[in-house]
């Protein structure tokens, strides 16, 4: 049977992407009842950027699972400083593990890992191009607050041209019904063309604004995420871009009752800790349920039957 990777999210169809939410619904109200699922399972995380949650929550859901966790945190520490090539790491690491999970600098790597892995290959981001394990938590964790994945409108906010997040989450949106898009950015970090290129050739309705304030009142999830610094060329660009959004309590209390915020973290200034203790604010439970939809894409790639 041929392997099953997970590199873009469109990587899994929408009735798939609702097994796996399903299972991930399963295991997070009977964690036990899947504690072994994975018992003698090995995961390898080769992460060439720095990453907390990503990376964690991985292991925590194979470690949740009964499985083991190998790898390594920094490029730095691996024989790419020696100049191995990801397709040659990706061969080696298939003699180590049963899945593999790479984020990496370069958009692409993810795929060429995945081409040359015999090994399922999980992409945890690759540049500022997807990614798609971040998009399985945002989904799953509106999917869980809303009940639904269809039927609202959704602010994106911050640094729309870089933020890898922000174009995953796009991508996985427009194949659910009635989804229209606020996107909020300064004009400097504006959603790339070719976003709203394909916005415009499947009909999506999006509309773009500079103020969170002209448009939080009609959102149903504001997606705040923060300026992404290492992608930028020059500090003067980033520092006068820096502190352009900060959701505060008094942006807040424009919103609708039931406005989620969600953060795919880590945030710098952008959501300010008065805001956390809101009820709308949902971004550390979105962590949450990202161990848990991981849970379940590791038991789905490896073919583990949980029925
Ligand atoms: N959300 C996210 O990708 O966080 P990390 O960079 O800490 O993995």
């Amino acid at each position: 049977m041929k392997k099953k990777d997970l590199i873009t999210p469109l990587d899994f169809s929408v009735e798939e992407l609702d097994q796996l939410f399903d299972l991930a619904d399963r295991i997070r109200l009977n964690p036990e009842r899947f504690a072994h699922s994975c018992d003698g399972r090995k995961m390898a995380t080769c992460f060439y950027e720095p990453s907390t949650r990503t990376r964690l929550s991985h292991e925590t859901a194979m470690l949740n699972l009964g499985g083991r966790t190998m790898g390594f945190p920094d490029a730095g520490v691996s024989s790419a400083t020696k100049g191995e090539t990801v397709a040659d790491t990706a061969r080696v690491i298939s003699c180590f593990a049963d899945i593999m999970v790479i984020r990496h600098p370069k958009e692409g790597a993810a795929a060429v890992a995945a081409q040359y892995a015999t090994i399922p290959v999980i992409n945890a981001g690759d540049g500022g191009h997807q990614h798609p394990t971040q998009t399985l938590t945002d989904l799953s964790t509106i999917r869980s607050l809303k009940g639904r994945l269809f039927d609202f409108t959704i602010g994106l906010c911050g640094d729309l041209k870089f933020g890898r997040t922000v174009h995953s989450l796009i991508n996985a949106l427009v194949r659910y019904p009635n989804v229209h898009f606020v996107f909020i950015s300064p004009p400097e970090l504006k959603v790339p063309d070719y976003i709203t290129d394909m916005l415009d050739e499947k009909g999506i309705s999006y509309e773009e604004c500079i103020r969170i304030e002209d448009a939080i009142s009609r959102l149903d999830i504001l997606y705040m995420t923060r300026i992404q610094k290492e992608r930028f060329f020059n500090e003067e660009d980033y520092v006068r871009l820096a502190n352009f959004y900060i959701l505060n309590e008094e942006k807040l209390s424009l919103a609708k009752p039931d406005c989620y915020v969600l953060h795919p973290l880590p945030r710098v200034n952008e959501i300010s800790v008065d805001v956390d203790s809101d009820p709308r604010a949902a971004y550390f439970r979105q962590v949450q349920y990202g161990v848990y939809v991981r849970m379940a894409l590791i038991l789905t790639l490896l073919g583990i039957d949980v029925s």
